[in-house]
């Protein structure tokens, strides 16, 4: 065997190629030290970015769970993701390969992408965009779209990325959450050959919205969209005005000050709005992309996540463009027009490094191996897999498939609420497929039982951690109280972190993430809260009572399972069933459409009223129910 290709036991070893290249070279080591002298660290890392004013203090703890770092600190995200590239010679450098499904491409370096953002960021000013307010973006994956980001992050405005492939009911509630004034969309986009209906959507959502007094919108497909007098305008148009200088002055920004909020699902309720910083935040995602993915200035970088999500938000936009990296983003479906497509790109842009969850491996694993064979991938040095867990199948199929035995697979735990990655090998970390290996540098973690005492090695135990770190999310947007209860308040006497997940140790102190232990569904890595699909379901004028729970699937890691209980009168059929469906999906997005809708007569509930869920699940899956003591009947 080979040495590149050593397997010891159940380890795989990194190739000595890529050992020899490392940046770090002695995880043990720095790990020790960043976690003994926490701010000394993460001091260390920010004097690699550029400040307007020094901190004058790394972590402030006085009001504690409401963290606060590099407080005194003056900076902007896009100082870094952009300005400081434009004084070397990266800006000449490739920023942005951009793929259009059709097959158009655009390239862009960062001196373009400085044109383009400084611009657009003028007609922001132009259209009375304030430093503070949030801009709703609401797009398909194309340019504009991190163009847009970086736009508001220019001016100080805060964004809320909506994912494009949400619907009116979810856009509109996140418009209302964020008071936005201002949204920004496209006409449409390419998927699977076919034109998607932003625009019309986002008209809906306009007609739910009174906040919304703008509405920029970006010509991808040239499909005839309706557009309103006084509030719509075309991208284009506004861009080629005078108004919109290619010279933008960068705001100065506080650390702490916001960049953006972005919306996830929680247990309970709507979607909460977390909210990162300009400086933590960049700081974090910075570190941690260069460290894990040992970023070298050759690299072409391809995150292939929707920029829509956190994913995107850290690896494929900020964390990539404060490195220096040239980002590829792609706007259609993996499989389109052929298997072959991701693949192909890899080989056309020779692309180091992928980055993508579990579902896309196995959706693209069942087409067979002939898809890639047919392509040189050889450019690859790395893999990345985030979002789910990573089943063994799917990981040895990535390493032996795709990177051909000799690209070790980052398996990066992190969520929306952290920033960045907090679990992850280095290139230099041997793995064991299916685990996310060990805490990255400053992360201190535990996995713990209710008392919140550490579990022994292979017990299941409650995710934590233990100690801030720069990229936290600062609190749940307009609800403080929400953010101390969700995550501060069950392990509030040793001021950790709940993360929602369970989790495993071994004895090689390897960490093994088993999922989620809330209401939180993870279907193709996509996070959904069952409470936002029974709420769809129960919008449906013949239903009376919903719930909504997860079952494994083979390609999705999760299906979304619904028991329906409908109004008086009504009886259940086929038809029923397959219009509730689409009813779930029109309102909250094809993602949400739940896998099957069962009529039930009653569902099983707690005497305060809760839906036990995990009855159902127990149900479903023809397993003990487990303690009934709580049910009603
Ligand atoms: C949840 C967070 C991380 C950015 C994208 C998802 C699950 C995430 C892994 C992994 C096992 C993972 C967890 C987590 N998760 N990465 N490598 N192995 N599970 O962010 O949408 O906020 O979801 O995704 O359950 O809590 P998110």
């Amino acid at each position: 065997m080979k040495a590149n290709k050593e397997v010891t036991g159940n380890l795989y070893h990194p190739p000595k190629s890529i050992v020899r290249k490392a940046n770090v070279k002695d995880y043990d080591s720095m790990y020790k030290r960043s976690v003994e002298d926490r701010e000394g660290f993460w001091a260390d890392e920010a004097k690699k970015l550029k400040w307007y004013k020094k901190w004058t203090q790394v972590l402030d703890d006085s009001n504690k769970p409401f963290y606060k770092w590099f407080t005194g600190g003056k900076i902007n995200i896009v100082a870094n993701a952009i300005d400081r590239h434009l004084e070397t010679h990266r800006r000449n450098k490739v920023a942005m390969i951009w793929e259009g499904e059709p097959g158009d491409v655009k390239v862009m370096s960062y001196h373009a992408l400085n044109r383009e953002v400084s611009k657009f960021a003028n007609v922001l000013k132009s259209m009375g965009v304030k430093k503070g307010e949030i801009v709703t973006i609401y797009m398909p994956q194309i340019p504009e779209l991190p163009i847009a980001m970086l736009a508001c992050a220019k001016i100080g405005a805060m964004h809320s990325v909506v994912y494009g492939g949400f619907s009116v009911e979810a856009l509109a509630g996140r418009i209302a959450d964020a008071n936005s004034r201002v949204l920004i969309t496209a006409d449409g986009g390419w998927r699977r050959g076919k034109i998607t209906d932003l625009k019309s959507i986002a008209n809906e959502a306009m007609d739910r919205s009174p906040t919304i007094e703008v509405c920029i919108t970006v010509k991808r497909t040239g499909q005839e969209v309706h557009m309103e007098n006084d509030r719509d305008f075309w991208y284009h148009d506004l861009q080629s005005l005078p108004i919109a200088s290619s010279k933008c002055k960068t705001e100065v920004m506080d650390a702490e000050d916001p960049l953006f909020i972005l919306f996830t699902s929680g247990t309970t309720g709507k979607p909460k709005g977390l909210v990162h910083t300009h400086g933590g935040y960049s700081v974090y995602t910075s570190t941690t992309h260069r460290y894990v993915f040992d970023i070298k200035d050759e690299d072409r970088w391809w995150c292939a996540a929707d920029p829509g999500w956190i994913t995107g938000h850290s690896y494929l936009v900020y964390g990539p463009l404060i490195n220096g990296s040239t980002i590829i983003l792609y706007e259609g479906a993996p499989n389109h027009p052929y298997p072959n497509r991701w693949w192909s790109m890899i080989e056309k842009y020779g692309i180091t490094i992928l980055y993508t969850s579990p579902t896309a491996i196995r959706g693209l694993m069942r087409f067979g191996e002939q898809w890639p064979k047919r392509h040189d991938l050889s450019s690859l040095r790395l893999l990345g897999s985030v979002g789910e867990p990573i089943n063994p199948e799917a990981w040895r199929w990535y390493h032996e498939v795709i990177g051909n035995s000799e690209c070790p697979i980052m398996d990066t735990w992190w969520q929306t609420e952290t920033g960045g990655m907090m679990i992850a090998p280095l290139p230099i970390t041997p793995l064991k497929p299916g685990s996310a290996t060990k805490p990255l540098f400053g992360v201190e973690v535990g996995i713990v039982d209710e008392d919140g005492k550490e579990v022994k090695p292979g017990e299941e135990g409650k995710l934590v951690i233990k100690a801030p770190w720069p990229g936290m999310a600062r609190t749940v947007f307009g609800d403080p109280d929400r953010y101390v209860e969700t995550y501060w308040k069950e392990y509030e006497k040793q001021g950790w972190y709940k993360a929602g997940d369970s989790a495993r140790i071994d004895e090689d102190g390897y960490i093994w993430i088993i999922g989620r232990i809330d209401d939180v569904i993870k279907v193709s890595g996509y996070r959904l809260g069952t409470a936002e699909v029974e709420s769809a379901l129960v919008s449906h004028p013949d239903v009376s009572e919903a719930a909504a729970i997860a079952l494994p699937h083979e390609v999705k890691g999760n299906a979304i399972h619904t028991y329906v209980i409908l109004k008086a009168g009504v009886t259940g059929d086929k038809k029923l069933e397959e219009d509730l469906r689409k009813h779930v999906s029109e309102e909250m997005g094809p993602i949400a459409r739940p896998d099957s809708v069962t009529f039930a007569e009653s569902l099983p509930k707690t005497r305060s009223g809760k839906i036990m869920r995990r009855v159902l699940k127990a149900r479903a899956l023809g397993m003990d129910e487990g303690d009934l003591s709580t049910l009603e009947d």
